[in-house]
């Protein structure tokens, strides 16, 4: 097979560097990848399958890190969208789809009694907090260290040029370690206004963990005994493991759930959802946005939670996580390499055994990547409803490949 080559896409990178800092910002730079084995810039995609401007065809297991649960150029969700674009995109006022989709997320989400619209998850993320902190009249937010909720202020990684008073009432414990949250809850005593967590563990360079039932009890119970709220972040899992939320599905008694990535198949979209009890604080709090208003994401939106019922896609897409997974894990025993899957099968993680540094898997994902398959060696991955058997068994056969490649280069 001859492998990918990315001339065009790297002359391209060098072009953008002129013009923006760093040419591409954010975890979607080739410098977050295996510099050299990775396109930079893509030209078109369709289903599970990505090209990049050399022409290269992949199957991607990134999908835009999350949006894209349906498949790109999904007919029915671009034919709603199209149809609003029709009367107009971003006008004056909200469309007359504020209301249908309002309807539709409450209908929807297990304790969602109300919803807001933004954009990005980190609208909304920062929206809930907010809300948290009216309703409790108290400043402090327990946050699991290491788990990403957006890129504002608050809650970013990396924080250069971010004053230290922007994160001084944001307090860190371990996920899933039931005394280090209550350490945590006892620090802050009095003044806690709520404990913002994903539904599982899916931080960026370590296996995923479920919560256990430990943990989500202890949650619910601490929260509600010293009067703060749960936030159950559901950014990236959102209609992805279970129609009417993430929270639901791992047993979270969520007062405030944020949505966004694949609610809308990729159109821009994101939403904050909240039990009755907190409608009076969250109409106190200021939130808007221009491009908050446009119609026709909202028209993507309703058109792809309707798809996601009538199609049965998350059963799919657990149906070919599981695939995935177990072809990946033949093929790693076959060719001798240790590995670990974790995740639900929807957005599945790999890493490899003694890679402290990544080394071993940015080699083999970057291999892979050479060969067609787009997965991502420090981020969980996803799979969408467009994927079939053969893909899966391109995957897995490309897999075997570089999972021997790797064996031969790092041994045991
Ligand atoms: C769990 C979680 N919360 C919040 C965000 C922020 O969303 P956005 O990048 O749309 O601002 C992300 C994005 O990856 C996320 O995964």
């Amino acid at each position: 097979m001859k492998l990918y080559e990315f001339t065009k896409s790297y002359e391209l990178f060098e072009e953008a560097k002129k013009y923006v800092p760093n040419g591409i910002y954010g975890p979607r730079s080739p410098m977050f990848l295996t510099y050299g084995s990775y396109p930079a810039f893509l030209k078109r995609g369709d289903g599970c399958k990505i090209w990049d401007v050399d022409g290269n065809e992949y199957i991607d297991y990134m999908c835009s890190f999350g949006t894209n649960l349906l498949g790109l150029r999904h007919p029915k969700i671009d034919a709603a969208a199209r149809a609003q674009q029709e009367n107009a995109d971003c006008f004056t006022l909200p469309s007359d789809l504020w209301v249908p989709l309002a309807k539709k997320m409450v209908a929807t989400i297990h304790n969602g009694d109300w919803c807001v619209f933004g954009k990005n998850g980190s609208d909304v993320t920062s929206y809930a907090i907010t809300v948290a902190r009216v309703h409790t009249g108290k400043t402090d937010i327990l946050v699991a260290k290491g788990s990403y909720h957006g890129a504002h202020f608050w809650c970013q990684p990396h924080g250069e040029g971010v004053p230290e008073e922007w994160k001084s009432h944001i307090r860190y414990f371990e996920y899933n370690d039931v005394s280090d949250f209550r350490r945590a809850v006892s620090e802050s005593m009095g003044k806690v206004a709520g404990v913002i967590l994903t539904p599982h563990r899916h931080d960026a360079l370590r296996n995923q963990e479920l919560p256990t039932k430990e943990f989500v009890d202890a949650v619910n119970s601490v929260a509600k005994q010293e009067g703060f709220t749960v936030i159950i972040d559901d950014i990236r899992c959102g209609f992805r493991l279970q129609l009417d939320g993430s929270a639901y599905h791992y047993g979270f008694d969520a007062d405030l759930q944020t949505f966004g990535k694949a609610m809308a198949n990729g159109y821009p979209i994101a939403v904050a959802m909240g039990k009755k009890e907190l409608k009076p604080s969250a109409e106190k709090v200021f939130f808007t946005g221009t491009h908050f208003f446009s119609g026709v994401p909202f028209a993507a939106a309703l058109a792809t939670i309707d798809e996601i019922q009538a199609s049965g896609s998350i059963e799919k897409i657990d149906l070919m996580g599981k695939k995935l997974m177990k072809g990946l894990q033949d093929a790693a025993d076959a060719a001798g390499v240790s590995i670990t899957l974790s995740g639900p099968p929807a957005m599945p993680f790999m890493t490899i055994a003694e890679d402290p540094t990544f080394e071993k898997n940015r080699y083999f994902c970057g291999e892979a990547c050479r060969r067609g398959i787009f997965f991502h060696p420090h981020h969980n991955w996803f799979v969408c409803a467009a994927i079939t058997d053969e893909d899966i068994k391109k995957t897995v056969d490309v897999s075997l490949e570089c999972y021997k490649l790797t064996k031969s280069k790092f041994g045991g």
